[in-house]
């Protein structure tokens, strides 16, 4: 049998629809939400990433404030420019796209964004929030893009055995995080598998639920999966590809084709979490915002 697709486009779409009616909201007080997506470099991938986040803005009707610096523009500058965003009013959200190239410590420019404005749910203080599972910060995009994801599809959680695969503070951490919260769309059994792990196959096997958050093209293999499990793939990896006219593809950290003769629901790469972390971007600027004007 053939997994079921979990269409993240159509989900993704869903919580558009929302975030639009919340603009609408907005709007109707004469308030526009605003983010400022900052660019170091000029990383391909990170430029395709940083495109769609402003896109999605002007969808929404959402001010972007889109801010390229040069690869080797200093610490100096970028702290700049984020000391100028946090005093700004129409800003209530700003982002790093990650990676920076290497002279910028990525920690400390996470940290000098005030948390108030950190949409990415990457400063200390919204992490810290987030682990006590309190709702007056923000959820991180791709994990929590996640929880949607399998909340709209009908896949319960809890009580559920989930394993995690990857460790990365942008996704395996808040992941496993916000799978074990006390709530009845969490409340799972979480295991976090990563490089380190001794028998990671053997693990993965036991599992429910699958989210691959690690980095490797179709480094999941059927053979890892139980059957009828559920199987998220998080990974966007470009691999070469002669046949295509830009010299690459787009796969997964799962191999789709063999998995999806083993899985029960399977998300696709590309249109399975990617839409659903941009959503939750959105999600969390509308809700800045409110705050910020004491609407929430
Ligand atoms: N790089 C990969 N994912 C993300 C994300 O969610 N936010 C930022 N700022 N950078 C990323």
């Amino acid at each position: 049998m053939t997994a079921q697709i979990i269409d993240g486009k159509m989900i993704s779409a869903e919580v558009n629809r929302e975030n639009a009616e919340n603009v609408a909201l907005l709007k109707s007080k004469n308030i526009t939400p605003g983010l400022a997506v900052i660019l170091v470099g000029d990383n391909p991938a990170s430029q395709v990433y940083v495109r769609a986040k402003v896109k999605k803005c002007e969808e929404l009707e959402i001010t972007s404030f889109h801010h390229v610096l040069d690869k080797d523009a200093t610490m100096d500058e970028l702290l700049a420019l984020i000391e100028r965003l946090n005093k700004d009013e129409n800003v209530h959200g700003i982002l790093v796209q990650s990676p920076p190239p290497p002279q910028i410590d990525e920690q400390k420019v996470i940290e000098s964004i005030v948390p108030e404005k950190d949409v990415d749910c990457f400063h200390a203080v919204n992490v810290g929030k987030m682990l006590l599972g309190r709702t007056d910060g923000f959820f991180p995009c791709t994990p929590y893009g996640v929880m949607i994801l399998l909340e709209k599809s009908g896949i319960e959680t809890a009580g559920k055995h989930v394993v995690v695969i990857g460790r990365s503070n942008i996704v395996g951490k808040p992941m496993t995080a916000l799978m074990l919260q006390k709530n009845p769309h969490a409340n799972a059994t979480v295991t976090c598998v990563h490089s380190m792990t001794k028998n990671l196959p053997e693990l993965v096997r036991q599992a429910d639920i699958v989210v691959a958050a690690i980095g490797k093209p179709e480094f999941v293999t059927a053979d890892m999966i139980k059957e009828g499990a559920v199987v998220i793939d998080v990974g966007i990896n470009r691999v070469p590809d002669a046949s295509s006219p830009k010299g690459y593809k787009l796969v997964g950290d799962v191999k789709y084709d063999e998995v999806a003769q083993k899985a029960s629901k399977i998300t696709p790469v590309p249109g399975g979490v990617g839409p659903m972390t941009i959503a939750v971007l959105m999600q969390n600027t509308i809700k800045s915002c409110m705050m910020q004007h004491n609407l929430l």
